[in-house]
Formats: C-alpha cells, sequence, structure tokens
C-alpha cells in the first residue's frame, strides 16, 4: 500500500527514436530461477555462471540464506554452499515473493525427504494451481500435507515412477526431475515440458552427477543416484525471452540493432512470425541484426508450449501487431489472464476487441504516449514497447513485476539510443 511521502520508481520514456548498436543478452531468468534451489541438491560448493542481476534472484538469495547455506555473488557469477543447510520452513513472506520458490519441494524433498513451504507466488496470469507437481510427489512417494496455504511434503523413501502429465508443465517437469535424481530407482517423466530451460537444468543435473536422458524430448527418463557431487561451475544458458523483447523492439524500432550472445533456434517460432510479417533481419551464428519495417503485414499468432509461440513473448509480440496493415487475431492458450496490458494499449491508441483469450488487434494503430501501469513482467515489456514507437512521453508505473525479469533494461536500452529513464518520485 503507497503511503504519503514514500519515494516510488518509474520508467518515462520519449517515443520513436531509432534503436542502433549492440545489445547482448543475458542468462535466462526461468533456467537461473531453477538452477540456484538446484544448486543445493549438491553436496558442496557449485559456482553459476551467466546469472541475471533481477530480483526474481535475490528474493531465491533470502530463502537460500534461510536454510543456512552460504552464498558469494560476484556480479554475474554465484558460488553456493549447502555443506551446513538447515532444513526450515520456507516462511510465506519468502515463498510467496515469486513463483520459483516451488522448487524448493523438489530439491528438499528429493535431498532431505521433507519440505514446508507455502504456495508459491508470482505474477497474476492465471490460477496457477500446482496439482501435477504434487500429483507426482505422492506417485513418488510424498505424502502431502495442506494447512490453508502450508505445504509440509514427507516420504520415508522417495522412489522412481512412470509419470504422465497431463499438461506439459515447465515447472513441474523441472520439479520432478529436482526430486528424481536422489529418489531410489528410475522416473519416467511423458509429455514433458521442452522448453530451453528444461534442457538446461538437465545440463546442470547431470554436471553435478545425476543421470537425466532425454531432456528437450516429450519423454524423460532419470535414473536416482545416492548423492551428487559438488565444486561444479555452470553457466546459464542465454535468455530466450529476455531476446525475444529485444528482437521484437528491433522490428519496430532498429536501425541494423544488433541482439548478440543469443541461441537463434529458441526463437524460431518469433522468427517464423517475423518472416510472415515482411521483416528484414540476418541471422549470426549466436546473433541478429534487426531492421524497422515500415510495411507490417497483418498475421494470427496463438501461443504454445515449446516449440510454440512462446506465451511470454505474447504481450510484447501483440504490441507488434497492433503495428501491422491490417487485422490480427492474437490467442493466448497458456494462461487465463495475461490480458491486462490491453487497456493500456487501447488508452495510448490501440484497437483492440477482446473475447476470452482471444485478442482482434486492428492496426496500424497510432499510439500516443500516457500515464500507464504494468500487471505483470511481460505486460510490463508490452508496455515499454508501446512508449518507446509512442508520440511524445509515455510514463509507466508499478516498474517492480518489470525488475523481476529483465536484467539492465532502462540502460541496455539507452545505450541503443532509446530515449528512456528511471525517476523516483514522492507519492502524494
Ligand atoms: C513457467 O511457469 C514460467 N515461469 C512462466 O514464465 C511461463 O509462462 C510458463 O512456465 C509457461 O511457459 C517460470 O519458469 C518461473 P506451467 P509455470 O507449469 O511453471 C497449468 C515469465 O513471464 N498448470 O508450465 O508456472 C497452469 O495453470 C513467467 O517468465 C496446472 O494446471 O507454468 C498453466 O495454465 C510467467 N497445474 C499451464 O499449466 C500445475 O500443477 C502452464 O503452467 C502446473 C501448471
Amino acid at each position: 500500500m503507497f503511503k504519503e511521502g514514500m519515494i516510488m520508481e518509474r520508467i518515462v520514456i520519449e517515443g520513436g527514436n531509432p534503436l542502433k548498436g549492440t545489445i547482448t543478452i543475458g542468462g535466462a531468468k526461468n533456467s537461473a530461477v531453477a538452477l540456484i534451489p538446484a544448486a543445493l541438491l549438491a553436496d558442496g560448493v557449485c559456482t553459476i555462471k551467466n546469472v541475471p542481476n533481477i530480483t526474481d534472484r535475490d528474493a531465491l538469495f533470502d530463502i537460500v540464506r534461510l536454510l543456512n547455506c552460504d552464498i558469494e555473488q560476484d556480479g554475474n557469477i554465484v558460488k553456493i554452499d549447502s555443506s551446513n543447510l538447515k532444513n526450515t520452513l520456507i516462511t510465506q513472506e519468502l515463498s510467496v515473493k515469486l513463483r520459483a520458490s516451488y522448487y524448493f519441494m523438489g530439491v528438499l524433498l528429493g535431498k532431505y525427504k521433507h519440505v514446508e513451504m507455502y504456495f508459491p507466488g508470482g505474477c497474476n496470469i492465471g490460477n496457477r494451481p500446482i496439482d501435477i507437481h504434487l500429483d507426482a510427489f505422492k506417485k513418488m512417494g510424498a505424502k502431502v500435507t495442506k494447512r490453508g496455504h502450508k505445504y509440509m511434503l514427507d516420504a520415508e523413501k522417495l522412489h522412481g515412477a512412470d509419470i504422465k502429465l497431463r499438461f506439459a508443465s515447465v515447472g513441474a517437469t523441472i520439479n520432478i526431475m529436482l526430486a528424481a535424481v536422489l529418489a531410489d530407482g528410475v522416473t519416467t517423466i511423458e509429455n514433458a515440458a521442452k522448453e530451453p530451460h528444461i534442457v538446461d537444468v538437465a545440463n546442470f543435473l547431470n554436471a553435478i552427477g545425476a543421470k537425466v536422458e532425454g531432456a528437450g524430448t516429450d519423454v524423460i527418463t532419470i535414473n536416482g543416484v545416492s548423492s551428487l557431487g559438488g565444486n561444479v561451475t555452470y553457466s546459464v544458458v542465454p535468455d530466450q525471452i529476455e531476446a525475444g523483447t529485444y528482437i521484437l523492439m528491433g522490428a519496430l524500432l532498429g536501425d541494423n540493432l544488433k541482439v548478440d550472445g543469443i541461441v537463434p533456434e529458441h526463437n524460431k517460432a518469433l522468427f517464423d512470425k517475423l518472416s510472415e510479417m515482411g521483416v528484414d533481419y540476418k541471422l549470426g551464428e549466436s546473433s541478429v541484426v534487426i531492421n524497422k519495417c515500415d510495411n507490417l503485414k497483418p498475421t494470427n499468432v496463438k501461443t504454445l508450449v515449446y516449440p510454440g509461440f512462446p506465451t511470454d513473448l505474447g504481450q510484447p509480440m501483440s504490441v507488434l501487431l497492433t503495428q501491422a496493415n491490417g487485422t490480427c487475431v492474437f490467442e493466448e492458450t497458456i494462461w487465463e489472464n495475461r490480458f491486462g496490458h490491453f487497456p493500456y494499449l487501447e488508452k495510448m491508441g490501440a484497437k483492440v476487441e477482446l473475447k476470452d483469450r482471444v485478442a482482434t488487434i486492428y492496426g496500424k494503430a497510432h499510439l500516443k504516449g500516457t500515464q500507464i501501469n504494468a500487471t505483470d513482467l511481460r505486460g510490463g515489456a508490452a508496455l515499454i514497447l508501446a512508449g518507446l514507437i509512442a508520440e511524445g512521453t509515455t510514463t509507466i508505473h508499478d516498474i517492480d513485476y518489470i525488475l523481476r525479469g529483465y536484467e539492465n533494461i532502462i540502460n541496455k536500452l539507452s545505450n541503443v539510443g532509446a530515449k528512456i529513464k528511471l525517476e523516483e518520485y514522492n507519492v502524494e
């Protein structure tokens, strides 16, 4: 709740400035937020490189410290020593700070056969239940006790199981891997999620001595081992979604804008859509150079699980669709409530018709700067895109959502010519 005199931050953008130069992509948020808890599975020290400087990282650090583990952080390098771990209750205050706190369920259940924590937090983009996670843990022999928002999971012995996911959930796939690597026997995950961060977590687990096969395919097999070694250094995969966000900015304002340090394959679904819309870009081995397109062709976009069009790029993509010469249909199939940004795009001048999870977008819209509010992480990124192309000044409030998942976004954009700044102000 805002109190008079409180210092708040907002983002202020002068729109219409071309983006020229190079933006380097950091480590993947949705991998790093799994790797930090996963490091506790190892006996000893793990060093994780390329960890993005985002507030979700700090929220995880608070939990790791609560569990009496040592953390050293130097820039994007994080050293975690779990030798003195004390498996204590993860408080509600820390559990609800982010969604990825749920990864401590798999880790502590897997290593200590006991975990006590609260229902995880995260952006309000849908109900976000964890039934798939809990059903899998039960299949592996865990007893789940729920009191209000508090969960206690206990297992005499955790054993392997054949688990078929009713939905290719990212969180459940990773959480099952985290629990299964130290379980007795073999676990198979059918209809597993295939996102790049799934593969990255599996590679890390194998680096500390686990036996995970098939990550990136529909079927993952985990052969449980008795212990996992430390003294491992691992580097987080580049962020597919951060890359996609800047690539979309390049399609709107790029003047030979280079987005560097990417894995092009991870954004194939996006590049396919940009080709359909007539955007000119040149792919390199780990970079893309992209130019503004003045005559965007309309297209339709439907978000899907990987390798389909990622839901986390849906909201930023919808801004590009407002600039197409014609009508586009955007359908969000993963989350029930990921249209919070559209009323603000309409306030800026976009023409959108919303029905359930389908948005019909009538381009080309002339956007004008105004006062708007971020409603969640990717919705906030979409509003930054809109502000960058809008006429005049756009002021974005509730920016904590954005800082949760985009490292140094203000610097990265101003370094390539955007007129964007973070501004402090007193609440009247
Ligand atoms: C992860 O969330 C990401 N978050 C999300 O990114 C991303 O949108 C999502 O995967 C899909 O790609 C992190 O990795 C921290 P899911 P997660 O389990 O694990 C339903 C961002 O912007 N479901 O794949 O919560 C669920 O309701 C964030 O970086 C159940 O019904 O997603 C949803 O409709 C936002 N029961 C669908 O599955 C469950 O037990 C996908 O959820 C689990 C999920």
